[in-house]
């Protein structure tokens, strides 16, 4: 049975850090405790380019490869950590991504208790779970990215943290960073959703609005590290993929799916694809899991579920190409897959063929009318980007890709209550009914400048 999150509280004696917490008074849980004394050792070894595998060093801040711009990848002694940390030792820990230490970078936790996020059994389709990351910390799945880069932040002792956003991002860096005392810059589109502009600035955060899309924040950004002070005055930039952790956080998604359905994986994953972070992380966990001894070699069929109005991996993937094209004039509600050409393609679609998996394009009336059956069905009110698994799912099931009886992850990747202003202004009328039988909503709301929101993600 898939667990469901419970209360988090220190008690007393609990080892003094923000996550390592004893969650029950259950001393025949001490092997399990002695068995986490011996593996909190540092066990990072190294960085490693995806691209061309040169090593580096991880004792610094590192942005990525030198010699080929590859995204750097954090490798462990897993073999060293094998030996003391199993899923037994995972069991007096706290619900929170972090109790995944031992395969996550040494430093002190900038924490606000996310992930081990609910895994909910659909009320629709009976072996199909959703996997509610709506729930984390700012309402968004990009808190385990943040937690972890803010983290590493902190630790190499930088300052003022730059990302370029199209709004979930930027939420979760302003949140982490007011945690760390250090100062989050975001670069955002005007037209954001309005929950991201106004939590980063109660977060504190220099925002700046930018006239323009993401990928001109993008730019400011490219801009600022070109001034003398960007060193000096310890600046970092923490976009996409540009520095190594954001995927380490991310990729404890992989190690939550795995534990909350008693170390077996599913059948299929669907994730909704703009960089790609969440994808890139759960493959890199299936594959440390493996070395550690807690799965053997199957996968998930992995799918990225995009918007058809920026669908980069799914042209790649139909072209059968290993890497994608700058998507022209991309334009959907859910601003979080507004990702033109993402940084990681060529890992994205590398994934996606040797997990046997599949990229398909879902429209925004789909997505719409996959928001308003998760939220009347299952109680769940997903961001848009979120309900694309479900759009997506029906199809895959539609195509028999999927049968009934399949075991299959939807990732709703944030809670809807953060894109009210985008979903109140977008009437349900707009969407195909498809199989679901939806009541129309008995308000007649104005048509939306949707398209306006959010932003885009460039290759920057
Ligand atoms: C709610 C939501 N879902 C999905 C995505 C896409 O995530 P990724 O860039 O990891 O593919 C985003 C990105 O902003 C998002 O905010
Ligand atoms: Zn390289």
């Amino acid at each position: 049975m898939p667990p469901v999150r419970p209360e988090n509280g220190t008690p007393k004696g609990a080892p003094q850090t923000d996550h390592w917490q004893l969650t029950t008074g259950n001393w025949q849980l001490l092997p399990a405790l002695l068995l986490n004394f011996l593996r909190r050792m540092s066990r990072l070894t190294h960085l490693e380019c995806t691209r061309c595998g040169q090593h580096f060093p991880a004792d610094r801040p590192q942005t990525v490869c030198p010699k080929d711009a590859g995204i750097l990848y954090v490798r462990y002694d897993l073999a060293a950590i094998k030996k003391s940390f199993s899923p037994v030792s995972l069991l007096p820990l706290a619900p929170t991504m972090w109790r995944y230490d031992a395969v996550l970078p040494d430093a002190r936790p900038v924490s606000l208790g996310e992930g081990f996020t609910p895994m909910l059994r659909s009320r629709e389709y009976p072996n199909v779970f959703i996997k509610d990351e709506g729930l984390n910390p700012t309402g968004s799945f990009k808190a385990r990215g943040l937690s972890a880069a803010v983290t590493m932040a902190r630790h190499f002792n930088l300052k003022k943290l730059a990302i370029p956003s199209a709004g979930n991002a930027a939420g979760a860096l302003a949140a982490y960073a007011a945690a760390a005392g250090l100062e989050a810059h975001i670069f955002m589109p005007k037209d954001v959703p309005a929950a991201n502009r106004i939590e980063c600035d109660y977060y504190g955060a220099r925002v700046t609005l930018v006239d323009g899309l993401i990928s001109d924040c993008a730019q400011k950004v490219a801009a600022l590290k070109k001034e003398a002070s960007w060193k000096k005055d310890g600046w970092f930039d923490v976009s996409t993929t540009k520095e190594p952790y954001r995927v380490e956080g991310k990729k404890t998604m992989g190690y939550e799916v795995a534990e909350q359905l008693g170390w077996r994986l599913p059948q299929g994953i669907i994730y909704p694809t703009g960089g790609g972070v969440g994808l890139l992380g759960m493959w890199k966990a299936f594959d440390e899991m493996e070395q550690l001894g807690w799965i053997g070699s199957e996968r998930p069929h992995m799918i990225a579920a995009q918007a058809v109005g920026c669908a980069p991996i799914v042209k790649a993937w139909d072209d059968g190409k290993s890497t994608s094209e700058m998507w022209p004039n991309a334009s959907t509600l859910a601003a979080g897959l507004r990702v033109p050409k993402p940084y990681g393609d060529y890992l994205i679609l590398d994934i996606l063929k040797k997990s046997g998996g599949a990229a398909l394009a879902v429209s925004d009336a789909e997505i719409l009318d996959a928001v308003r059956r998760w939220a009347q069905v299952e109680g769940i009110f997903a961001a848009p980007e979120g309900a694309a698994s479900l759009a997506a799912y029906r199809k895959l099931r539609a195509s028999n890709f999927f049968s009934a009886d399949d075991t299959v992850v939807l990732f709703n990747t944030g809670s809807g209550l953060k894109y009210l202003d985008v979903l109140a202004t977008t009437h349900a009328s707009q969407a195909p009914a498809a199989k679901a039988q939806i009541e129309p909503s008995p308000v007649q709301f104005p048509k939306s400048a949707t398209s306006h929101i959010g932003g885009i993600i460039g290759p920057y």
